[in-house]
């Protein structure tokens, strides 16, 4: 159940501890495990810890860049002292960090149990460039122009006599890179750097190649790909005509530390070697394309003979802010086997993974020099058997037939078996037609899948005793990781872009799932990289300051300027986001107010693909305004600005009392015609006065009943749906909905074999059919929060405190949810038994729950020490729980 990264550092934690004192630490910095080439000024440093007694005490953090002197106790560059707090999240404010250094540092833990403290292991983080003054050398490319196809690579060869100590590489690139030394890819990571607002920021990865390194001849080799940054592809989004759009260019710097102490920095410059080679076209939205027979053998090598090739020429630096690259990478996940091959006729055969991915295929095969292999990559097959790109490539805009969409295209260099996998590109798909120019030996293995996405540590486990409902929550997880790219995507294939709407859906989804703060957090300073001066932001982020300003940009979908880093607060008790973002979320805020004074506003695209009915976009745009306005408020609270605080609480206020004075009907307790979004959607955001919300909950479990259990929502409808009947009284209505297997529902795309979650409730809809798709994705979060009753509670977020809510639903034997938080791991497990029910929690250390059961039973507590009710709440503390529950009227 617990992840295997956790599960790693907690062994190698207790390891190292004396046996009768086993605690096991998970420690993180600027929450990841040990960064490297990190900028921050004040990193976060963060700690879990699993060991005897309730709560933290106190605590001291000690930094010193000699991990030897810190395990005898110094702590030169930073000691806190014993401070009396429960915090486990602190921001570094020692000696001032310098630029390429590595900080061990250590935690001890006093708990309440009095004895002496427990002390984690020694970590560390690592700096990077810290100011863009530290970069030496200069941007290079190859000189080519934008249109040029090819891909250019570089190559430099040094020599080194001296001893190694240490060495990194860091890489910022206009464009995507591979990098290589002596002959081997550097790391594993995919696609870097993440796309950003090129013309604002670029990003810079850091590497480790101290074991890379050898004394003697060596060698850097580098492939430059176009990603967003060079988009040749044209659709209608337009980015291939992007202000910042150019040839790929690149800047980097080995930093070679010698074992005698002495430094020496090897920067692009113009003595760097550049070619091209055998990718002869590459888009991160359609393809590559690659000719084997253009191969250059040991191009990267250091004995390779680079005189014919060309020196690189100095080009201009795509903005004025390199930034270190803080996230989880993409990365090739997991390995996909076809299941089957099926040979339509002797030059065309269709592999099938068994499941929707986003990604790439591999290939191995063989056949005669020049044989043209194209690999065409779907969703669905035709009745022939035949891929069918229908549903995908319908905003594509191709202005000839040589950039086929999702179709690679590989030509055999014809000495022996040859591989291919794209590096610059990845696609959404199932199936892949292989079709070659002449009949070539294929079987089921010659293709393999790798399913790519930012590679965020799995932390949420979900198990029911309903196999639908696994099955949904699994294609919920596949739907939301196919669509994590160093940003929150739509789909990955269609469109693959940053749609603002799509992702505050999913994002609680995926954060009681994923570890996925370092994605959202990067994706919010792309919000504040495309913001307007008068406040606006795009619908798609990044964009490239065209498309996406003028349309879909509402507060429905750009709300995420404000949920987003509210989420992250909740879930992992990080203000920082909330922080950075704060004048960003007023500047949006301030300007829907400055265009709608009456507190309501139409601008939106409203519940997006519904069943049928469609609700008013007014009320549903009006509601995100509302929400936002009160995130605004809240958060200004929360960094003592209280002006800010009353003046937007007020401004929160007068939207709902508009959006009631127009919506709502008090008498009957309807907002508008009473359509399922309607009462959903003000029930679920906090619009519905106090003394109506059991009179409109009644009704939305009425209008659910009257449509026959069957949902009739779009997308806001489908976030709100299952949260308003379940928090409202009527989980089991939530339930139903939740596990209906017939059309329209989740369990209909199932039973259909659905391992995504799609579009369109319609599996046969003409329009709007993307499988990938995780708008209507909130069911993965409500599975935590309904049945399994985990919530974060805004007043100690972070699950300091958990909110225990489960609900026990008809139709369910068994539950069981179970989400890692910064404390360490929540479990709110539950079996029905005859006439009672076994419910089991566990509550990590230093964090407490509110449990409230549904009304009516009583509780016996057969584990753990038996909590005191305070109304109709108990107050648990750390530890594990069994409760046997039997209803009071039996
Ligand atoms: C995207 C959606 C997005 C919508 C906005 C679609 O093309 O795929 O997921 O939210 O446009 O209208």
């Amino acid at each position: 159940m617990k992840k295997n990264i956790l599960l790693f550092f907690l062994l190698l934690a207790s390891s190292t501890l004396p046996a009768q004192q086993t605690s096991l630490f998970t420690l993180r910095c600027e929450h990841l495990p040990h960064p490297i080439g990190i900028d921050a000024a004040q990193p976060r440093l963060q700690w879990e810890v699993k060991t005897a007694g309730k709560e933290q005490s106190h605590y001291r953090i000690m930094v010193d860049t000699d991990s030897a002197k810190l395990a005898k106790g110094s702590a030169s560059n930073w000691n806190t002292g014993k401070i009396a707090s429960a915090q486990t999240l602190v921001n570094y404010q020692g000696k001032k960090l310098g630029p390429f250094t590595r900080y061990y540092w250590k935690v001890e833990v006093w708990t309440d149990t009095g004895k002496s403290p427990v002390s984690s292991p020694i970590t560390y983080f690592e700096t990077g460039m810290m100011e863009g003054k530290n970069w030496q050398g200069a941007w290079i490319s190859d000189g080519q122009d934008m249109h040029f196809k090819t891909a250019p690579y570089f190559r430099k060869s040094f020599q080194r006599s001296k001893k190694i100590r240490s060495a990194r590489v860091y890489i910022a690139a206009a464009g995507l890179f591979e990098l290589s030394l002596n002959g081997e890819k550097t790391g594993n990571h995919r696609l870097d750097p993440m796309y950003t607002r090129f013309d604002k920021r670029n990003l810079y990865v850091t590497f480790d190649v101290t074991q890379q390194l050898k004394q003697g001849n060596n060698s850097i080799g580098l492939i430059l790909g176009n990603g967003w940054y060079n988009h040749q592809s044209t659709a209608v989004w337009n980015f291939h005509k992007a202000g910042w759009r150019a040839r790929p260019s690149f800047l980097l710097n080995l930093r070679i530390q010698y074992a005698d102490c002495s430094v020496e920095t090897i920067a692009t410059d113009t003595s760097w070697k550049t070619t091209t080679g055998p990718i002869t076209f590459n888009s991160i939205y359609t393809a590559e394309h690659y000719d084997a027979r253009l191969e250059q053998k040991g191009w990267n090598t250091p004995s390779f003979n680079d005189t014919h090739w060309r020196n690189a020429i100095p080009s201009k630096a795509p903005s004025t802010q390199i930034t270190a690259q803080t996230l989880h990478p993409i990365r090739d996940v997991e390995e996909i086997p076809a299941i089957s091959m099926n040979r339509i006729n002797d030059s065309i055969a269709v592999f099938n993974l068994g499941r929707n991915i986003s990604g790439v295929s591999s290939i191995r095969v063989k056949g005669p020099a020049g044989t043209i292999i194209r690999m065409k990559h779907g969703e669905r097959l035709l009745p022939n058997g035949r891929v069918d790109l229908s549903n995908i490539d319908v905003h594509y805009r191709p202005k000839g037939n040589d950039d086929p969409f999702q179709t690679d295209i590989f030509i055999l260099p014809g000495n022996g078996e040859a591989y291919f996998k794209p590096r610059f590109n990845y696609k959404g798909f199932q199936y892949v037609e292989v079709q070659s120019s002449q009949p070539v030996t294929l079987s089921k293995e010659s293709l393999t899948g790798h399913f790519m996405h930012s590679d965020v540590p799995s932390i949420g486990h979900i198990r029911s005793s309903n196999p639908t409902l696994n099955k949904i929550w699994e294609a919920t997880n596949n739907a939301y990781l196919s669509n994590l790219f160093g940003y929150p995507t739509d789909c990955p294939q269609r469109e693959k872009n940053g749609w603002t709407g799509d992702a505050h859906i999913a994002v609680e989804t995926g954060l009681y799932s994923y570890d996925a703060f370092t994605i959202y957090e990067k994706w919010m300073a792309d919000h504040r990289d495309e913001q307007q001066p008068n406040g606006v932001l795009p619908s798609i982020i990044p964009t490239w300051g065209g498309w996406g300003y003028d349309w879909g940009n509402g507060p429905d979908w750009t709300s995420t300027i404000a949920i987003i880093p509210w989420n992250l607060y909740l879930f992992y008790g990080d203000a920082q986001p909330l922080r950075d973002s704060y004048p960003n979320m007023k500047k949006y805020v301030d300007y829907i107010n400055e265009i709608s004074p009456s507190g309501l506003t139409d601008w939106g695209l409203g519940d997006w693909v519904p069943v049928k009915s469609v609700s008013p976009k007014e009320l549903t745009s009006s509601i995100y305004y509302f929400v936002d306005a009160t995130i605004l408020s809240e958060t200004a609270k929360l960094l003592g600005n209280l002006n800010d605080h009353t003046k937007y609480e007020t401004l929160a206020q007068k939207i709902r009392n508009a959006i009631n004075t127009k919506y709502l009907d008090t008498a009957k307790g309807i907002y508008g015609s009473g359509l399922q979004t309607e009462l959903s959607a003000p029930l679920c955001w906090g619009i519905v006065p106090d003394a109506l919300r059991a009179k409109v909950a009644a009704n939305l479990h009425q209008r659910v009943a009257a449509d026959g259990y069957a949902l009739d929502v779009g997308i806001l409808g489908a976030k709100a749906i299952l949260n308003a009947l379940s928090e409202n009284g009527y989980a089991n209505t939530a339930y139903q909905l939740a596990a209906r297997e017939t059309y329209p529902s989740w369990g209909w795309w199932v039973k259909n074999g659905a391992t995504t979650l799609y579009e369109n409730w319609d599996i046969n809809a003409k329009s709007d059919i993307s499988l990938n798709h995780i708008m209507f994705g909130e069911i993965g979060a409500w599975l935590y929060k309904g049945p399994g009753g985990i919530k974060p509670d805004p007043a100690q977020p972070g699950f300091k405190n958990v909110l225990l809510q489960p609900h026990f639903v008809d139709g369910l034997e068994s539950f069981e949810a179970s989400h890692c938080g910064p404390y360490g791991e929540i479990v709110s497990s539950w079996k029905k038994e005859k006439n009672k029910i076994i419910y089991n929690v566990e509550i990590p250390f230093n964090s407490t729950a509110a449990l409230r059961l549904p009304a009516g039973m009583n509780m016996k507590t057969t584990k753990g020490a038996a909590p005191q009710p305070n109304g109709t709440t108990f107050h648990l503390s750390a530890g594990t729980y069994t409760f046997e529950l039997t209803s009071v009227s039996k």
